[in-house]
């Protein structure tokens, strides 16, 4: 499960700093990318060069990255990245500061940013950790949603047995994984994507297109595939990453999209249709590159086939979300392209959006239910977006 997860690791200082060497080993070997935050004293226990190594990826111990150029770290975009962050070793003071939300470590600016789950396994002496302040601290962060991977009994540095040993890294790994398992909300469900624009040939040299960029099918095959999908993804012509262990099938015209489209269905469970197809391909293409000749060229263009409104009416128990871009009259057209393709919901983008739409990394929707529930969301990044989507389908449809 930890296979293609992101994972910030956060040591501070501890005299358990060096088991943060055999946690990041253990994390590789399951396939997690680690990213690494130091706090100074850290540093006086580990070497930022061994865990750097072992991680394969440098770690951030300040906000300013070249005093010189004045490149500084960006605390914001490591908490987006991170799909978990843990804190391992977490010391007494890192605790208390967490409670306290202090920002004076790049660690704590970035926990107080982080928008992803968060573990700590605490380590420190026996009395510190039984210490009321430590004990409330620890209360207090698990009301707040903070995972405790709790620390051990055993022999201490400080020469005492007792609690406060950090837990074994293979057992924080261990933790870890069980949260993403137990998080997997999509396991077993096979789940159905269209990305992107299609092309429609006018000759073997030019094509009809659109400005999809194809981010949020993409987006949304991400998030599904990290909720333990199956995912396949039905591509139109985009240049983009296919998101990991999701199966994708390139085609480029509407026609292709809709045979692909086709043979998937039957055995899907969830099917998003983000694509933007053509309504309108060329009637009669061209076998050789069409030359110039007249002023005025014409060019007789067929409707193509309505892929969603077939699945609408070929519908079984799948789960039908549709997408609608609309310019004017957004609610009314949504709605009755809901209706007319028999969907379970409609996701509504307005192109009037400021910062939403073709090419955008982030996005605005309105998602729209059958039995006419209308929720809207914020402008965000369109991974947010597409994990809203989901949401709603397992929460509001499943
Ligand atoms: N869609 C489809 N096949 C088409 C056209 C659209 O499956 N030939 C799907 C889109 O992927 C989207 C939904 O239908 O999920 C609505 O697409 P949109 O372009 O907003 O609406 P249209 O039905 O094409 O209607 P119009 O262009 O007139 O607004």
């Amino acid at each position: 499960m930890l296979n293609g997860k992101n994972v910030l690791l956060a040591v501070t200082g501890s005299i358990a700093a060096y088991k943060a060497a055999f946690i990041i080993r253990e994390l590789i070997t399951k396939g997690a990318h680690v990213r690494l935050i130091m706090t100074e004293s850290a540093c006086d226990f580990i070497t930022p060069l061994t865990l750097s190594t072992l991680a394969k990826s440098p770690v951030v111990k300040d906000f300013v990255k070249n005093d010189d150029t004045g490149e500084w770290n960006n605390h914001v975009e490591l908490g987006i990245w991170a799909d978990l962050m843990l804190i391992a070793p977490a010391t007494a003071n890192t605790l208390a500061k967490l409670v306290t939300g202090h920002a004076d470590s790049f660690l704590l600016a970035t926990y107080l940013s982080a928008k992803c789950p968060v573990f700590v396994a605490p380590a420190m002496d026996l009395d510190m950790y039984k210490h009321p302040s430590t004990q409330e601290n620890i209360k207090t962060l698990i009301k707040r949603k903070v995972g405790i991977i709790y620390p051990e009994s055993g022999e201490l540095a400080s020469g005492l047995i007792g609690e406060g040993r950090l837990a074994e890294p293979q057992k924080i790994v261990k933790h870890i994984n069980q949260y993403f398992l137990d998080k997997a909300s999509l396991k077993g469900k096979k789940v159905l994507i269209s990305a992107g624009p299609t092309y429609e040939s006018l000759d073997p040299v030019r094509f009809i297109g659109n400005h999809s960029s194809g981010k949020m099918g993409f987006s949304l095959s991400k998030i599904a595939s990290k909720r333990g999908a199956e995912v396949t993804l039905i591509a139109g012509p985009v240049e983009l990453q296919t998101p990991e262990k999701v199966k994708r099938i390139d085609v480029k015209s509407a026609d292709q999209m809709f045979n692909a489209m086709k043979a998937e269905y039957a055995n899907a469970d969830i099917v998003i249709m983000a694509a933007a197809v053509a309504d309108y391909t060329i009637a009669n293409p061209e076998s050789e590159k069409i030359k110039k000749k007249d002023q005025l060229l014409e060019i007789k263009l067929q409707k193509t086939k309505d892929i969603l409104k077939y699945l609408g009416e070929n519908k079984k128990d799948q789960i039908l979300v549709g997408f609608a871009l609309e310019t004017e009259n957004e609610l009314v057209n949504a709605k009755e392209k809901l209706k007319k393709k028999n969907l379970d919901a409609i996701v509504l983008n307005s192109l009037k959006d400021a910062g939403a739409g073709f090419g955008a990394d982030t996005n605005k929707i309105t998602i729209i239910t059958r039995d006419n529930k209308i929720i809207s969301f914020e402008l965000k990044e369109k991974l947010k977006v597409a994990e809203d989507i989901f949401d709603f389908i397992e929460g509001t449809i499943k």
